[in-house]
């Protein structure tokens, strides 16, 4: 496509942000305008391979046909309506969601992660207290390398500092452990205090660091025998990502809630919490709620990008695509000594940097834009590969090569 505009008025662009914005966020030096499938174009013509997906959310691509066709058939008919009134498209996106579930009874929408996750810790509480059990006795157990989201109580259950850092004081009642450390979450909940167990099946803000095998039926167990809920945080991993809808299936456990966000809009804003039988009831008129949740344009596309993430088709693409990257991450590796480890579950992997290289994952990105790649990092030390699900074998194979190029000028460095 030719040029459209001129790189100085992206630049003034770009100077608007940061005069304007609060500055908690370190933008790339480029302003996106439109992509297609896993392709994005700036406003200067300049076009990239999409690793990124908008960190793990635009799971079927930019542009997909069938999104745009829901989103612009419910814009033409009606925005929104509040949760005083009905609408069709959340009515149904809840029957879906969950069916999908295969475990959840009720369904909660909101609008992200963090007031999904948000409304699982209120959902515990409420769940706790009506059984009686003392304010002191509703512990929620997370795990260190966790995310969870940036609100006050979401940040309190993400078990790592530099999030937390000035903030206080936090909500009280959470505990932290180490992740796939079953002796040290026994011993946590050895007091009989703990109403629950809050987990990402593959952490990922936190290293792309998937739970051993094992480990989630382990937890499960633990909740079971003192009672407690088990929590499943699939924001990140669910919704295909990792070969299965939820990731926990393949885990092989049955949770009491999930959250979801992120992919479940393909791009639009939406967020849902999924309560199984023993919660499901436990929140009644007028103990929660939210303006925007269940919006009907959100939930109208939610429903395509449901539909569409549960394919088979999509579980396939995710299994060739996962093999395809695995191969070509080790193929740029080789002989190079750039990777000490490859982990993670179809497309959520992360490559994490050699002992040479650690550090370095801000680095490697900065050279990977350069060369028309968005890549992420899962803390200094690990690139995360998070594309949509129905990447193209030519799209995976074209950014391969340019993190090649990035990657063969860091070593030359
Ligand atoms: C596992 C997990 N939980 C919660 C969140 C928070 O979601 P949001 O940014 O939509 O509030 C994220 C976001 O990265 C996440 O990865």
């Amino acid at each position: 496509m030719a040029h459209t505009s001129d790189p100085a008025a992206s630049h003034d662009l770009i100077a608007l942000g940061e005069r304007h914005y609060l500055p908690v966020y370190r933008q790339r030096q480029v302003v996106l305008e439109r992509g297609q499938g896993a392709r994005l174009w700036d406003r200067d013509g300049r076009d990239y391979v999409d690793f990124a997906a908008g960190i793990a959310v635009c799971g079927l691509g930019h542009n997909d046909p069938d999104l745009v066709a829901a989103l612009v058939e419910q814009a033409g008919k009606l925005w929104h309506t509040s949760n005083v009134f009905h609408s069709e498209p959340p009515l149904r996106l809840a029957q879906e969601l969950v069916e999908a579930s295969r475990f959840a009874e009720r369904v909660f929408l909101c609008n992200s992660g963090a007031e999904a996750n948000e409304a699982a810790i209120k959902l515990v509480r409420k769940w706790a207290s009506a059984q009686g059990r003392a304010p002191d006795r509703r512990v929620i157990v997370s795990f260190r390398g966790s995310f969870h989201g940036r609100t006050l109580a979401a940040v309190t259950a993400t078990a790592q500092p530099k999030y937390q850092a000035g903030y206080e004081p936090l909500p009280g009642g959470f505990r932290y452990v180490d992740f796939n450390d079953i002796a040290q979450l026994e011993s946590a909940m050895a007091g009989g205090d703990v109403a629950a167990v809050l987990l990402e099946p593959i952490q990922g803000e936190g290293g792309v660091m998937p739970a051993a095998p094992g480990f989630l039926q382990a937890v499960r167990a633990l909740c079971d025998r003192h009672d407690a809920l088990l929590v499943l945080d699939e924001i990140q991993c669910g919704m295909g990502r990792t070969g299965a809808l939820f990731a926990h299936w393949q885990d092989h456990v049955v949770p009491d809630i999930v959250t979801l966000a992120k992919a479940l809009g393909g791009g639009f804003p939406v967020g849902a919490m999924l309560a199984g039988h023993r919660v499901a009831e436990a929140m009644q008129f007028g103990d929660h709620g939210t303006t925007f949740g269940g919006n009907p344009l959100a939930a109208a596309v939610a429903r395509v990008a449901l539909r569409k993430l549960a394919s088979v088709d999509i579980a396939a693409n995710v299994e060739r695509q996962s093999l395809a990257l695995r191969a070509g991450l080790a193929a740029l590796d080789d002989g190079r000594g750039l990777f000490a480890a490859i982990r993670g579950r179809g497309l959520m992997l992360g490559a994490v940097l050699a002992p040479a290289f650690v550090g370095r994952a801000g680095e490697i990105l900065d050279r990977a834009a350069v060369h028309g790649l968005l890549l992420l990092q899962a803390g200094p030390d690990v690139l995360r590969f998070v594309p949509s699900l129905n990447i193209s074998d030519e799209e995976v194979a074209d950014g391969l090569q340019r993190l090649g190029a990035a990657l063969r000028e860091i070593h030359a460095a």
